[in-house]
């Protein structure tokens, strides 16, 4: 439907829009402990007149609320899948017990409440969650389904930094769509349109002082060249994982930054004393390498795009006047990040990046694939498994003709060679997304801790949605050597008040178990609840439920064994 959307673009940019700016939207926060996400399909007026597009959205019509942690929390997430589809939800960046991680094995039907709970170990930063649903990830995050997590920490907040959400710390999800006539989202990689925050022509009125934005690369395969349109220079002061140790100054005659699918960066840039003033936000992909994603022009096909290998603006900042208390300078140091050393490392593990082209074993797409370690993804497969609390170099190398943003779930990383370079000291901090450019090397360093789990692995991928659907991806175990003396433990447990109308609680066996995941199926076999190791005493909230016949299966920690008692909701 290109040449239609091509159609409905002039229309757009010529005649009924050319003067006009769509206020951007800014997400709800939540703030925890608790947080209750529901997903489901909706709609929203993306195109300000005309058609609605229809989206998904947790909590609202698309995208989803701003989640504010702080590390050290135990949050506890509630998450309701009301989509017709089986979805999960990733906590991307997050460092946390696989089987919580909501990756593609974790899988939430429809009708069903996945809740996973986790202590906060990361440091300040900005994360952010998204369905995860193999072969389904590139529809579900086309929808609009996703949202920012921003982690909060005490260095953080000792710093004189922006921290007025909305205000002078702004969230910026860039992304592009494919809009048809009909005003639908086409499911491609490459969009026409620009959205920020999901707003379509975006401004925003910012005050005249130092600004934080928090931009997220949230496209299924673009990789933005960000810059503004009058190139001046900005801070970089976070990475995907956390601040750097200082502001790094990007500048000269194009201050730039590359941002791939999945990057988050930090930015400071100061608006002092330009009130009244404009400048936007813009992608200058015209001058991005050739083969990094969103370099391309083609003029039809299915990689067709009129954003390839162009500039165009994201977002149009209204410069106004400064808030009360504004951050009026720019911090010289920020964290001292301890990062992992190489001498430290047990070994050096080469995942390779290639095109599948000759490789008969693919069977899904064909040749023209893209995959790691030779092989397409296989769910049952475990690719690699690495013991607890072992650091380890990660070489990623690419004899692929074109880029792929590498992400790594588990653990943030730091670069240390981009073809046997030392990064620069923009992308020298913690980091979970790096475009591998085609033909090139990269090492990173990283520290597998706190989370062993021989049965929920973690994944690895290409973050360009339509690859990792593809299957270019692989997964890891974390494995913990488990004594040989280790007793069977029994499950066996009994369920009360029952019948309950609000909470059931359990008491186990006479052997103490610890129990691995609990899952509620209603009488007629359907999976209503999920709990990825439930905690127990505080019991289970089934209050949500209707009245009828449930059982509880319990699956035992160490054996995995199962046991499944009935109770009733009156
Ligand atoms: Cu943002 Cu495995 O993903
Ligand atoms: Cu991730
Ligand atoms: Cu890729």
């Amino acid at each position: 439907m290109k040449n239609l959307s091509f159609l409905f673009t002039l229309l757009l940019s010529g005649i009924s829009f050319a003067q006009s700016y769509n206020t951007m939207w800014i997400p709800d926060t939540l703030s925890g402990p608790n947080f209750t996400l529901n997903i489901r399909d909706t709609f929203a007026q993306i195109v300000p007149t005309g058609n609605q597009t229809i989206t998904g959205g947790v909590n609202g019509k698309f995208w989803g609320p701003t989640l504010l942690m702080n590390k050290g929390d135990i949050v506890h997430m509630t998450v309701n899948n009301h989509l017709n589809d089986s979805t999960t939800l990733h906590w991307h960046g997050m460092h946390l017990p696989a089987v919580m991680d909501g990756g593609p094995h974790q899988i939430i039907p429809p009708g069903t409440t996945w809740q996973p709970y986790w202590e906060v170990k990361n440091q300040a930063s900005t994360l952010w969650y998204h369905p995860h649903m193999h072969e389904m990830s590139q529809e579900q995050v086309t929808k609009g389904i996703g949202g920012f997590i921003i982690v909060r920490d005490a260095e953080e907040a000792a710093l004189n930094l922006p921290r007025k959400y909305g205000v002078d710390d702004i969230p910026v999800m860039i992304t592009d769509r494919d809009i048809n006539a009909q005003h639908q989202f086409a499911i491609v990689p490459y969009g026409d349109s620009i959205l920020a925050n999901m707003t379509l022509r975006a401004q925003y009125n910012v005050p005249a002082q130092v600004v934080r934005f928090r931009l997220l690369n949230g496209a299924i395969e673009t990789s933005y060249n960000l810059g503004f349109s009058d190139n001046r220079s900005f801070y970089v002061i976070g990475t995907d994982g956390g601040l750097l140790d200082a502001p790094v100054l990007v500048n000269g005659t194009t201050p730039r930054y590359i941002l791939s699918a999945g990057e988050r960066i930090e930015i400071l840039v100061d608006l002092s004393g330009q009130a009244g003033s404009t400048v936007f936000l813009k992608a200058f992909n015209q001058s991005l390498a050739n083969f990094i994603p969103g370099s391309e022009s083609f003029p039809n096909g299915p990689f067709a795009s009129f954003l390839g290998h162009t500039n165009y603006n994201i977002l149009k900042l209204n410069i106004g006047n400064q808030t009360a208390n504004p951050v009026s300078s720019i911090p010289t140091a920020l964290v001292s990040n301890q990062f992992p050393l190489e001498q430290d490392a047990a070994l050096t593990r080469t995942i390779t990046i290639s095109d599948s082209t000759g490789v008969t074993s693919v069977p899904i797409l064909g040749p023209n694939a893209f995959i790691l370690g030779h092989q397409l993804f296989n769910m049952n497969v475990i690719n690699h498994s690495i013991p607890l609390d072992q650091t380890e170099v990660w070489e990623l190398k690419s004899t692929s003709g074109f880029g792929h943003p590498f992400h790594i779930h588990d653990v943030e990383f730091k670069i240390l060679t981009i073809n046997g370079v030392a990064p620069s000291a923009q992308q020298a901090g913690w980091k979970d997304v790096i475009l591998v450019e085609r033909m090139k090397t990269v090492r990173f360093i990283a520290k597998f801790s706190d989370y062993a789990d021989a049965t929920h692995p973690f994944m690895y991928h290409c973050h360009i949605a339509l690859h990792e659907d593809e299957g270019m991806m692989g997964q890891f175990v974390v494995t913990q050597p488990v004594g040989i003396n280790e007793i069977s433990l029994s499950s066996d447990f009994t369920i009360f008040p029952n019948p309950t109308r609000e909470k059931i609680f359990v008491q186990l066996g006479d052997v103490p178990s610890e129990i691995y995941y609990a899952t509620v199926t209603n009488a007629s076999g359907k999976i209503v609840m999920m709990l990825p190791k439930p905690e127990l005493s505080s019991g289970i909230d089934v209050s949500h439920l209707k009245k009828g016949t449930y059982f509880l299966e319990l699956m035992e920690q160490k054996t995995k064994a199962k046991t499944t008692k009935k109770f009733i909701i009156e």
